[in-house]
């Protein structure tokens, strides 16, 4: 059983104690995330446009889901520190209980620690079925990429009265289901800490704020990978750590020392 469980990581929001998260795709990284301290790996269904270099998350299968989940639960596995493996349901992998019940299955097989999903109240019912057949889920509300189409556009999210009241009524009602975390992306700051203190469950914030309980990067975007990155993207590949021995876990640990201090994301960093 691995140390960085589920359980152990939700009882750090009473001491206030942050925790880092980092999305990653393949063996090498997923070994170098875990060994630099990181404390969860999101293989996401990000890896549609940073692996395959397509134009949005929507086209991203399920089995290719679970080749990237077992390829970075295999790295994972080979850290002494390995990390809570967290993978992502791709666009319509669970648009109905059963569904959602098979394609969780298969990522929990690939060696899945737990699946997150995109949406709000309306998987309430799909949180508690796949609660009771033991696999923990993780939401993710705000900019939710899957949704591109309809959004229009990858924008910031909860600025308006109505949604800021929908998003926290979401965040609720996914709690109550039994969804142990929640992704929060790109919301304002204030939403994402009304958000945070309304809920029991961990928050993991992607240009939120710094008052969620954890923070999830792309380990390319922090690697200074990005050829536009957004507003909450930091580069952790420093010329402090370029010369070091092992620049890239050094960059990891370096973030995931700035979350647990509380220095990352800083306000330029934030949407108002
Ligand atoms: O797919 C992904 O990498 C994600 C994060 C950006 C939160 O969902």
């Amino acid at each position: 059983m691995i140390e960085k469980s589920v359980p152990h990581l939700l009882q750090l929001k009473p001491d206030a104690k942050k925790f880092s998260v980092v999305a990653a795709y393949d063996a090498t990284l997923a070994k170098t995330i875990a060994d630099a301290g990181v404390d969860a790996i999101l293989v996401g269904d990000s890896l549609g446009m940073i692996v395959q270099g397509k134009a949005s998350t929507v086209p991203v299968t399920i089995d290719q889901m679970a080749y990237h989940t077992e390829a970075v639960a295999r790295g994972n596995a080979r850290s002494n520190s390995p990390a809570l493996v967290i993978a992502d349901m791709p666009f319509m992998s669970y648009q109905n209980i059963q569904t959602a019940l098979e394609n969780a299955g298969q990522l929990m097989r690939a060696g899945a620690n737990m699946v997150k999903l995109e949406g709000g109240a309306w998987l309430a019912e799909t949180v508690q079925q796949l609660l009771q057949n033991g696999v923990p889920v993780c939401g993710h509300l705000g900019l939710t990429p899957q949704s591109v189409n309809k959004l229009g556009g990858y924008k910031v999210q909860g600025k308006s009265d109505a949604q800021r009241t929908q998003l926290l009524h979401d965040a609720v009602a996914l709690a109550d289901a039994g969804a142990d975390f929640i992704v929060l992306e790109c919301i304002p700051a204030d939403l994402a800490r009304d958000v945070t203190e309304a809920i029991g469950i961990a928050t993991i914030g992607i240009g939120a704020g710094h008052e969620t309980d954890a923070q999830v990067l792309v380990a390319h975007d922090l690697l200074g990978l990005s050829e536009r990155p957004a507003r909450f993207v930091k580069n952790f590949l420093t010329p402090e750590n370029i010369y070091s021995d092992n620049p890239i876990k050094d960059a990891f640990s370096s973030f995931d020392k700035s979350v647990k201090a509380g220095t990352y994301p800083a306000a330029e960093h934030q949407y108002n």
